[in-house]
């Protein structure tokens, strides 16, 4: 079985490495030669753990091959993977131009049966839109063949994205031919005879699964975000609320973890893209919009947080920890770090940052402050002479740090800790004025 993978981003890249280790042989493509280069001299691009040995020993096996070249990935293809980006246009809705430029090329090379999958997170109706223009191109040609468009939506997590693409908690299949689902029942054989769960649907609801997933992670951690403030306010513990609400089957423990707000490339994107596709078929999603709207209120409640604590930031030293929007990760991608470091600096805030991943990317997208802003090398640099200390992501390396001796080494004693990692130690109230999220 022969797969081409078109676009290598997170998604395509992962997806490629995985079906290559399923014992596929597959051709991950992109258009753009230097990332195919990189690739080809077995430099990875993103930080992803464990993604590096596993593309390494596929490549030695000869199952995985990188390739700019469209013709040789869709002739060699039993099916094609589109997994190339879906960024958002000015409006909230999904940017098809990549996806549909990867369709007209499929569309001009097609020289027999192949399945068509779409794995890029995308409106509903856009599978069709793919098959319309794969025909259009193939009417221009004037040739016939046959060929079928599925949806197959990606949940893998960043940094954890080779666990969640070996062992999906589901495999979601839209597709209306048999042909085409007995086909991807092939490519996803080793999960097939693991039990993992199929769900063979409509295209259309394939497609809208992906969204109204997302959408609901984006509206629980909105939730809980919402309850901590309350808690504050009230002095309550949100951790304990959160803890006794998950212990309801109905709700479940997991995504109810207050922070300073959602980011990264899916659920800011895919959120504003789901109320722009109801907004189109005259419908509004309230409880979504509402979710977004309380995403960007808690990202300026740190701000307020912080600021509100030391009376004024203006010419103060802030150390911040942690700038990816996850652990695991040097995504910036609507990282919450972007608004609260751009909040402070507005303020007049010296930033000096740390990040385990992170400092590269912010480097450029946040050139605005770049006078502003010192990237450290470790945890104590950042923490020396700083006023403040501010955690804004939970990386495991920061749970081990010696609090003493940050406290030591800083000017003032304010720990904005605003993943409560240290919300259960109790050395660390003697040492900071503590200020977690939800609780005190
Ligand atoms: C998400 C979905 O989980 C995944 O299924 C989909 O395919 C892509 O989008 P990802 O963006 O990689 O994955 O990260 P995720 O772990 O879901 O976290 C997203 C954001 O929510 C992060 O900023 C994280 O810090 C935040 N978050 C998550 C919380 O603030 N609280 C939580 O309890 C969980």
């Amino acid at each position: 079985m022969n797969i081409s993978v078109i676009g290598t981003g997170y998604v395509g890249l992962v997806q490629g490495v995985i079906l290559a280790d399923f014992g596929l042989q597959v051709i991950c493509m992109d258009v753009d030669q230097k990332k195919i280069d990189r690739l080809n001299a077995g430099d990875v691009p993103i930080y992803e753990p464990g993604l590096s040995e596993l593309m390494h020993k596929n490549v030695e096996a000869g199952r995985l091959r990188f390739s700019s070249d469209m013709k040789e990935a869709v002739e060699s293809a039993d099916s094609i993977f589109i997994a190339v980006g879906t960024p958002p246009a000015d409006d909230g809705s999904a940017d098809l131009r990549y996806v549909l430029a990867v369709a007209k090329g499929i569309g001009e090379y097609l020289n027999g049966y192949k399945v068509i999958v779409d794995k890029s997170t995308v409106p509903v109706g856009t599978a069709r839109l793919v098959g319309e223009t794969i025909q259009k191109e193939l009417d221009a040609r004037g040739v016939s063949h046959e060929f079928d468009v599925a949806s197959n939506p990606e949940f893998l997590r960043e940094g954890k994205a080779v666990n969640d693409c070996q062992r999906p908690d589901r495999i979601v299949l839209g597709c209306d031919s048999e042909r085409a689902k007995d086909l991807l029942k092939k490519v996803y054989n080793v999960l097939y005879i693991n039990q993992t769960p199929f769900i063979f649907t409509e295209i259309e609801t394939a497609e809208l699964i992906k969204y109204a997933s997302n959408a609901f992670l984006a509206v629980k951690i909105s939730f809980i975000n919402e309850i901590a403030l309350l808690a504050e306010k009230v002095g309550a513990n949100v951790q304990e609320v959160a803890r006794a609400m998950g212990m309801d089957g109905r709700i479940s423990p997991k995504f109810l973890h207050a922070g300073p707000g959602y980011g990264g490339s899916c659920f800011p994107k895919d959120t504003k893209a789901v109320a722009d596709i109801a907004r189109k078929h005259g419908e509004q999603t309230l409880v979504i919009e509402a979710a977004i709207q309380a995403n960007e209120k808690q990202k300026a409640k740190m701000i307020e947080k912080i600021t509100d604590s030391m009376d004024d930031v203006k010419d103060k030293t802030i150390a911040v920890l942690g700038l990816s929007f996850k652990p695991d990760t040097d995504d910036m991608r609507d990282a919450p770090a972007l608004t609260i470091l751009e909040g402070l600096a507005a303020q007049g805030a010296q930033i000096k940052a740390y990040c385990p991943q992170g400092i590269e990317e912010s480097k450029w997208r946040l050139a605005d402050i770049e006078n502003q802003i010192t990237y450290c090398h470790d945890e104590y640099e950042a923490a020396k002479n700083a006023d403040a200390l501010v955690i804004l992501t939970e990386w495991n390396q920061f749970r081990g740090i010696d609090l003493e001796r940050m406290g030591k080494l800083m000017k003032g004693n304010f720990l904005f800790d605003l993943r409560n990692i240290f919300a259960k130690d109790e050395q660390v109230r003697k040492l900071f004025q503590y200020r977690p999220v939800g609780r005190t």
